[in-house]
């Protein structure tokens, strides 16, 4: 007989933190080093600057946001149970950046790992850990997104170095007995068959590093914007609409929308497709870019910190990124 799983506990967001660096990059900078305009940064992507870091790692980073949210939870880092750190740019291919972290951290009863999932990676972690509270093992589990994007940009390619920036944002996860808080559904896909089109080719199994994959400028992001906008404006949207649909839900009955910052097109048209006006959007694209994994957790660490969430919102949060890979998740805030 199929006996159909039922929940006994929900994982719950807890409490949120956030690091970017203190160095700003705007738009005019960029009309000094590539041929663009800060007009038509603005209109094609919505941004106006981001930030960059200068010394440091992906896990400087990432270390900083969990201890805004150890302080911001009066959480001690010797109860936290697993630490999943959502990255492209990984401070070494190993240690995972969620070791350096938990050292940097002194949780020393964590285990952790890192979750490659580019712009959808926040998701895939969030989803992640979600599954290990579900499971009643662990009790606190620190999600985390953090990128340092200006690693992997190439500052001679106006096309690309125009969207990214650097930054990081954290997460608690906690087990909720009232499954009418937290998260309650999420659509993730992954699409290998847009692996041209977004990825960064040198340094790995395929082509180690050489003299020829530096000259190549393999160690640099490429994406093909104009092939990767069209399908993210589309699976973004639908995948957006669809978490309403399974859960019987519309627009109205959405708090925020809590997109992935790539481009404010892309947001507009996924917000439009779940007809949600754009009050009901969360956005900080203008103030950071695109910080791949860093762009969800730091709009709900924001948001958060602004007063501007509430217990009881309901949230969509959508994500587009390379792999492909994409999705959405509704969850319940549960934080007072
Ligand atoms: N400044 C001025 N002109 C630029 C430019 C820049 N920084 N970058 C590109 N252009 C030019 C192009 O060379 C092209 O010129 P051409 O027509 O003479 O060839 C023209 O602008 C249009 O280029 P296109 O690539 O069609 O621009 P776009 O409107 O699609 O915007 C992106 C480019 C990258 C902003 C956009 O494609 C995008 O956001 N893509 C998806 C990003 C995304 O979602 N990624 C997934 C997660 S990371």
């Amino acid at each position: 007989m199929k006996t159909k799983y039922k929940r006994q506990y929900n994982a719950v967001i807890t409490g949120t933190g956030m690091y970017v660096p203190e160095k700003i990059l705007d738009n005019k900078y960029f009309e000094s080093i590539v041929d663009t305009t800060d007009e038509w940064i603005k209109t094609r992507t919505g941004i106006e600057e981001r930030r960059i870091l200068e010394n440091g790692a992906t896990s400087d980073m990432a270390t900083k946001a969990v201890e805004d949210l150890l302080q911001n939870t009066g959480t001690n880092p010797e109860d936290i149970d697993a630490i999943i750190v959502a990255t492209v740019t990984p401070d070494m291919f190993f240690p995972a950046t969620a070791c350096l972290v938990q050292d940097n951290i002194g949780a020393k009863k964590a285990w952790g790992f890192d979750l490659s999932a580019a712009c959808s990676g926040f998701l895939y972690a969030l989803q992640t850990g979600a599954g290990l509270i579900e499971g009643g093992q662990f009790k606190k589990v620190v999600v985390v997104g953090a990128d340092k994007m200006s690693s992997i940009v190439d500052y001679t390619d106006r096309k690309t170095c125009i969207i990214f920036g650097d930054g990081a944002a954290a997460v608690l996860l906690e087990p909720s007995e009232d499954l009418s808080y937290g998260i309650h559904d999420s659509i993730l896909v992954c699409d290998g068959s847009g692996r041209d089109k977004l990825f960064m080719e040198g340094g790995g199994s395929l082509n180690p590093p050489s003299h020829e994959t530096v000259d190549k400028r393999m160690h640099y992001l490429f994406q093909d914007g104009k092939a990767v906008f069209k399908v993210a404006v589309q699976q973004m949207a639908d995948v957006s609409a669809e978490i309403l649909e399974k859960n019987g839900l519309t627009g109205d009955d959405i708090a925020y929308l809590v997109p992935h910052q790539a481009n404010l097109r892309i947001i507009d048209a996924t917000a439009r497709r779940m007809g949600i006006s754009s009050d009901k959007v969360m956005i900080n694209i203008q103030k950071y870019g695109n910080t791949t994994a860093a762009t969800i957790p730091l709009c709900l660490a924001e948001y958060h910190k602004d007063g501007k969430l509430k217990k009881g919102d309901k949230l969509v949060l959508a994500a587009f990124g390379g792999g492909y890979t994409f999705g959405s998740m509704l969850l319940t805030w549960g934080i007072d």
